[in-house]
């Protein structure tokens, strides 16, 4: 399989490791997917870098691929019927037009049944970021649809392969109600595969151990220190600023700011009568993560993170996203307190 270029800050890197991700999809070209996968995982940890890695593989063993990303508005379009094609582009286009990005979720739902209708053959339709821009309600529906494509599909089909990615936990309980999907979590990059990121980077750089401590392994972090000329102190303020993280801990009462100071220790105190509120917040800024406590490879995509690592802010049942949102809660704390 041919490793895909991404760009990186103001770099264009190769596609890094994540073997087991890749194996996964591997297995759902054998097996078709029942019902949907729906794939969860922090912010910038490389889901859709491994969805873009899975059009190509995909393409590769002969699928017509269809993959949107309305929020980035990101599409790609690998199947042959030209005139499909055409449509769809045409369709999204105008869509991006009158900014209804949630229409594209839909169109590309159209054009995979028609496409099955069509080519009778292997078809993949990959969703990603969709659940933020249409909506928590209408995201279990779009996901019901999806695996309609599955169940009900308007002529028989080789296969079929249905992915949605998102980092949106709220989204992620609301479909986890149902039996539509499949949840699977994905983590940051193992030590060993973060490592291949990291050797990638030109220039001067901090040693690969405090680069690891920083960022947990989470490639968004690596890629926003690297565009920052490695001022960690500058992420910092980004983050604190694009999260309001001082507005947050001020409307905080004094019982949770204990919880919170606590949770920087052990996000597993989070998983509590009194902490679930304040956990449920902190999942929505996207700052923490709450995962499966069982580490069976099957419920995740890629590795799992260890049981337990405090240092890096993994716990059993919680984690945060990476060191470096513990290190801004930390300090808006000790400011505002
Ligand atoms: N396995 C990988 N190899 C190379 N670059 C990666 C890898 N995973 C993520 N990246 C890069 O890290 C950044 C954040 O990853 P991204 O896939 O956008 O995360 P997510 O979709 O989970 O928010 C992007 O620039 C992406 O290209
Ligand atoms: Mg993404």
């Amino acid at each position: 399989m041919r490793r895909i270029r991404l760009n990186f800050a103001n770099l264009q890197i190769s596609f890094a490791d994540r073997d087991s991700a890749l194996k996964r999809v591997e297995e759902w070209v054998d097996g078709g997917t029942y019902p949907v996968q729906v794939v969860y995982g922090p912010e910038g940890c490389g889901k859709t870098a491994w969805l873009l890695q899975s059009v190509e593989l995909l393409r590769e063993l002969g699928f017509d691929v269809i993959y949107v990303n309305p929020l980035n508005k990101l599409i790609m379009a690998e199947f042959s019927i030209e005139d499909l094609r055409d449509r769809f582009l045409r369709l999204v286009e105008e869509s991006i037009r009158q900014n209804a990005l949630a229409k594209i979720a839909w169109i590309a739902y159209d054009i995979a049944y028609e496409l099955i209708k069509a080519t009778r053959g292997k078809v993949a339709i990959i969703v990603d970021d969709v659940f933020q821009v249409i909506g928590i309600k209408e995201s279990a529906m779009y996901v019901k649809a999806l695996l309609n494509l599955i169940e009900y599909p308007p002529e028989h089909y080789e296969r079929i392969i249905t992915i949605a990615a998102t980092s949106e936990g709220s989204s992620k309980s609301e479909i986890g109600r149902h039996r539509w999907a499949n949840l699977l979590t994905m983590w940051n990059m193992t030590k060993e595969g973060f490592k291949q990121l990291y050797e990638q980077l030109p220039g001067e750089k901090p040693g690969f151990e405090e680069v690891w401590e920083i960022t947990g392994g989470n490639p968004w972090v690596l890629e926003s220190l690297h565009r920052l000329r490695w001022n960690v102190e500058e992420l910092l303020k980004e983050i604190t600023t694009r999260k309001n993280l001082d507005i947050f801990i001020s409307s905080l009462s004094l019982s949770d700011k204990e919880i919170l100071t606590k949770a920087l220790d052990d996000p597993d105190i989070l998983m509590s009568r009194e902490g679930i509120p304040l956990m449920d917040r902190l999942i929505e800024l996207n700052l923490i993560i709450n995962i499966p406590q069982w580490r069976d490879e099957h419920l995740w995509i890629d590795q799992p993170p260890p049981e337990k690592d405090l240092e890096l802010g993994i716990g059993k049942y919680v984690a945060w996203q990476s060191p470096l949102y513990k290190e801004a809660v930390r300090r808006a704390i000790n400011r505002l307190m």
